[in-house]
């Protein structure tokens, strides 16, 4: 069965996670995968500049590498330019956020749930929406120490877990002073499940962590049911990848592959414009 060319996009390599995530379950796919990277972090900027800056991603996968159903792997662009990205092009379209939400509601017991991410993704409130149209209550923070942290390579360095210590306990505190008991932690942003097991190791026991990136390919799987055949269907794996980047090539190559989770190989340098 020929698989269709899939295309993820992100700020950066952050969204190699969710490119992982979706290779485990479509082994046969073809992937094109853009970091924007000379742009990045997103996580700080402006609705208008982040939907300008996703949409000339989206177009160069779709136009310039065919893709016929696209990933945004970027918390902070599903949450503030998914409508100009699927008016942009002409493919199916899938965020992050829906199935973050999705997996938070499967998740919780007690209805409340806490959300990390970047200071735009915060702002948006896009995980607010999604986890109140499903019931939930949610409280977000934003994290902006914690993407420039995982840039320079600190996963598991103590420092980083100091500042999730500090960032969740300023979380919890608020919660609890709106009687909320929550037992579930989303991971908005595609940097994070790189350090999960810091966050694991500092949320309460029992509560559960939640990777919006294995939500997400969870879906695309749902979603291209019949046309990319899942892990596990027969034929080996075989599955093609290509890596563009707008900046910093080397670096994409040397960190993407601890995302990943295997070497990125050569990752071709683009350029989108202003
Ligand atoms: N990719 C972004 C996200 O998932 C984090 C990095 C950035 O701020 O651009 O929100």
């Amino acid at each position: 069965m020929m698989s269709p060319a899939i295309g993820v996009f992100d700020s950066g390599f952050g969204g190699l996670t969710v490119l992982r995530a979706l290779m485990e379950r479509l082994p046969r796919a073809r992937f094109a995968f853009l970091g924007d990277t000379a742009r990045l972090p997103y996580g700080s900027k402006s609705r208008r500049t982040i939907a300008r800056y996703a949409v000339q991603s989206a177009r160069f996968l779709v136009r310039e590498q065919s893709a016929e159903f696209l990933v945004v792997a970027c918390n902070t662009a599903s949450a503030l330019a998914l409508d100009a990205i699927q008016d942009a092009v002409p493919v199916p379209v899938l965020g992050v956020i829906e199935p973050g939400a999705a997996a938070a509601q499967a998740a919780s017991r007690t209805g409340d749930v806490l959300v990390v991410a970047t200071e735009a993704t915060v702002h948006s409130q896009a995980y607010t929406a999604a986890c109140r149209a499903r019931g939930l209550r949610v409280l977000e923070k934003a994290c902006p120490l914690l993407v420039p942290l995982v840039e320079e390579g600190w996963t598991g360095h103590p420092v980083t877990a100091e500042v999730i210590e500090i960032y969740l306990n300023e979380l919890r505190a608020e919660a609890a002073a709106r009687g909320m008991n929550p037992d579930t932690l989303v991971l908005g942003c595609t940097h994070y499940p790189l350090l999960r097991p810091l966050f694991e190791a500092a949320v309460r026991p029992g509560a559960r962590v939640i990777d919006s990136a294995e939500s997400v390919a969870q879906v695309a799987v749902q979603l291209l049911h019949g046309r990319a055949a899942p892990a596990g269907a027969g034929a080996p794996p075989q599955t093609e990848v290509r890596c563009f980047a707008t900046d910093s090539v080397e670096k994409f190559e040397r960190l993407g592959s601890r995302f990943l989770g295997r070497p990125v190989g050569h990752v071709e340098l683009i350029d989108l414009g202003e």
